[in-house]
């Protein structure tokens, strides 16, 4: 069985590598500086498993269509003051994050999806 993978592997069929993101992110942009909530814990992999990649990671064309920008750091596109793109970087995390979880909580009728600072601002930074 190891001698199969490996073969995979070697012919580039099972591209793990790809995938080795964290499953659970805390997540701590450095260009914010130093945070004033606890920092936000993030299930990467739960969301993975059902949502597509490019709903969160996306980039857009000159027609406005989604092009998938592959796993990139919103900061890439999100600037802390927000000059270059007109959503600035906390702006653009939380309406992407609140908005979808609202949208859910909307449709199933109840309060499941956090939308309370607290719910996401989940982990005191170590000192
Ligand atoms: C659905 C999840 C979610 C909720 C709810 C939420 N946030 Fe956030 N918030 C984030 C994420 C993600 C970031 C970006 C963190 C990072 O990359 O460092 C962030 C960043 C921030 C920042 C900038 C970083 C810092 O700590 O100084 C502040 C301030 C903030 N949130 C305040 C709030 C407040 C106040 C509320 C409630 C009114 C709230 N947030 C609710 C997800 C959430
Ligand atoms: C629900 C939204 C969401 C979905 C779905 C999602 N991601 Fe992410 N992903 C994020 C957020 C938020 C971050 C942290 C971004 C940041 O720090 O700016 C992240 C980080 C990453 C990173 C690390 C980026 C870096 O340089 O640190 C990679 C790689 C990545 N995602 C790939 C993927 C792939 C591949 C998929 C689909 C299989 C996927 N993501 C699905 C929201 C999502
Ligand atoms: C490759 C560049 C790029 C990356 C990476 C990127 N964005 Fe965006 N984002 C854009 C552009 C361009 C717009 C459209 C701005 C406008 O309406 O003029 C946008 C719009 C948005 C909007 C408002 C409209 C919408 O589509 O919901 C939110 C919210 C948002 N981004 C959140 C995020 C988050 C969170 C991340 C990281 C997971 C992220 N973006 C990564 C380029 C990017
Ligand atoms: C497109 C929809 C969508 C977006 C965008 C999204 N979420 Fe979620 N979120 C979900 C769904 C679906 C669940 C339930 C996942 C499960 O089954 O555990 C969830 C659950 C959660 C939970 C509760 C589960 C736990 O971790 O304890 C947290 C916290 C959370 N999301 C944080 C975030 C943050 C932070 C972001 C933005 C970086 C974000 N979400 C963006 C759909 C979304």
């Amino acid at each position: 069985m190891k001698h199969i993978v490996g073969l995979l592997l070697l012919a580039g069929l099972l591209p793990l590598a790809v995938q080795a993101q964290e499953e659970i992110m805390t997540l701590n942009t450095q260009e914010l500086g130093t945070h004033q909530r606890p920092l936000v814990i993030f299930k990467h992999q739960a969301h993975a498993d059902q949502i597509d990649c490019a709903r969160c990671h996306h980039d857009y064309d000159e027609f406005g269509v989604n092009q998938n920008s592959d796993g990139q750091r919103c900061i890439e596109c999100h600037p802390v003051n927000g000059e270059e793109n007109p959503i600035d970087l906390v702006s653009a995390f939380h309406r992407q994050c609140k908005n979808c979880h609202q949208k859910l909580n909307l449709r199933a009728r109840n309060t499941a999806k956090p939308e309370m600072c607290g719910q996401c601002h989940r982990q005191q930074p170590v000192p």
